[in-house]
């Protein structure tokens, strides 16, 4: 356990987009999600990380119920954890059990962290900021909105981070 955020090295255009992540937010039920869009970086001075939730995930009003999440980055060998928390929703099931993973509890934030993960960060949310149509500057990101089901960008201080 450390604070020492210079340690870490991310490959940062591979970790989220090839690699993938979990997002796990609440705090009594949390609930795991798979994402592969997120940026980690500095703003006002922080340590960030940003992903981006659409409103018809579950995990959505999590993300804006509770102001705190973490990020996990599995092991390869966990990929099968991805595909379930990446198609399963936590209104209809629970995901912990489903995907056969278990929950830490964090040491500052009240959201858990992954067990497994070989990276899990501590995150909370700082800004909040929905797309809206006028947003997008290139037309091909309207391929990704056939519902207008414009994500969130939530950015997250990174207050901790655990790496077995
Ligand atoms: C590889 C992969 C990456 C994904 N990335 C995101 C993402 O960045 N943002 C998002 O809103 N949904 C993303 N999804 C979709 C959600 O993970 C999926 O809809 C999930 O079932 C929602 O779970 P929930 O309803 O429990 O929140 C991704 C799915 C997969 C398989």
């Amino acid at each position: 356990m450390s604070k020492d955020f210079d340690s870490l090295s991310l490959k940062v255009f591979k970790v989220f987009d090839k690699d993938w992540a979990i997002l796990v937010s609440g705090k009594d039920n949390p609930n795991p999600m798979t994402i592969s869009w997120g940026g980690v970086g500095t703003l006002y001075g922080k340590p960030v990380v940003t992903v981006y939730v659409r409103p018809t995930r579950y995990s959505f009003k999590l993300m804006m119920e509770h102001n705190e999440f973490t990020v996990n980055f599995l092991p390869r060998k966990l990929r099968r954890v991805y595909d379930i928390c990446g198609s399963l929703s936590g209104g209809e099931c629970n995901k912990w059990i489903e995907s056969n993973i278990n929950k830490v509890k964090s040491s500052i934030i009240k959201t858990p962290f992954i067990k497994e993960a070989k990276l899990a960060l501590e995150c909370k949310t700082i800004v909040r900021v929905p797309f809206e149509r006028e947003s997008f500057l290139a037309n091909e990101i309207y391929d990704f909105y056939e519902k207008e089901d414009y994500h969130t960008a939530f950015t997250g201080e990174v207050v901790e981070f655990h790496k077995p």
